[in-house]
């Protein structure tokens, strides 16, 4: 199961994941909301509520449109952050926000559980981009310090679960060009205080305006045909 999930090499993020719930229970003694979707969430009920959900994100958290992205296989973790921003409007999103205000913390663990369970089918790559895409993911590029995406996102695409990195892996490349351009220039959460609601977004905002049209273009073909 996904709960048993814990990886350790990124020591900081693993580190806030186990002091988290401890510092929201000494600041207030209303239910916070729960740090970890494991907690809480069960998969069978995750299946029921995502019935909504699944016209747009498709079957199984397997969206064909590729505005939309896929949610199988995404980190549990990352998914209850997400909606979380969504419903507090940090994530700017017209469409996401009335959604995600109608759920509850045990609606949101339960979906959150239920598509990383699922297992996303895979999407061709661009065969004219995705080899330059595949050096970036890998290696990075040190002379203009972008980092290696291969370092968080994993060798396969899988993200860290536990962490709330998010899996890319069969993403579709539509979906992670806008939110490229989106860390880049600020769009994708509202308000200057990103960091401070979300602060796994400062790496992605750090990294985004970092890189090139063609490069996001490249890497993003890549990761869609990641299998
Ligand atoms: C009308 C279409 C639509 C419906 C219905 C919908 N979504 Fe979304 N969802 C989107 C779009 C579009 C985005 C991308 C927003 C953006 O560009 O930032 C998104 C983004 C997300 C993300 C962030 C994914 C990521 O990789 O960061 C999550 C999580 C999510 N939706 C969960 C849900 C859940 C759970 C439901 C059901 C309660 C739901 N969505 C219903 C359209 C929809
Ligand atoms: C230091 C760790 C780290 C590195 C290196 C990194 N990322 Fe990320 N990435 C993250 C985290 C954490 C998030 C989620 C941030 C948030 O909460 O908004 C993320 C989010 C993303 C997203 C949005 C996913 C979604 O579903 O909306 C994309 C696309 C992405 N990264 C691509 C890349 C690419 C391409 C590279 C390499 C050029 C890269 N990342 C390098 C940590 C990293």
């Amino acid at each position: 199961m996904p709960n048993t999930h814990r990886v350790g090499w990124m020591g900081r993020a693993a580190a806030a994941l186990v002091l988290a719930p401890a510092l929201a229970c000494a600041q207030t003694a209303a239910a916070p909301a729960p740090s970890t979707p494991f907690a809480t969430g069960k998969v069978a009920s995750g299946e029921a509520k995502a019935a909504l959900c699944s016209a747009c994100h498709g079957p199984q958290g397997n969206s064909v449109n590729p505005d939309w992205p896929r949610l199988a296989g995404q980190s549990a973790v990352y998914i209850a952050a997400q909606l979380r921003l969504f419903r507090a409007g940090v994530r700017d999103n017209p469409t996401m926000k009335p959604l995600a205000s109608a759920l509850s913390d045990q609606d949101i663990s339960d979906l959150a559980v239920y598509y990383e369970a699922q297992t996303p089918s895979g999407l061709e790559a661009d065969p004219s981009y995705w080899k330059a895409g595949e050096a970036l993911y890998v290696s990075g590029d040190a002379a203009r310090a972008v980092p290696a995406c291969i370092a968080c996102h994993g060798p396969v695409g899988r993200g860290n679960l536990a962490a709330g990195y998010p899996a890319l892996r069969a993403q579709q490349s539509v979906y992670m060009i806008k939110q490229l351009n989106d860390y880049a220039s600020g769009a994708r959460y509202a308000g200057g205080d990103a960091a401070h609601a979300d602060p796994n977004s400062i790496m992605m905002l750090t990294i985004a305006k970092r890189l090139t049209p063609e490069e996001i273009r490249d890497v993003a073909s890549y990761l869609q045909g990641m299998r």
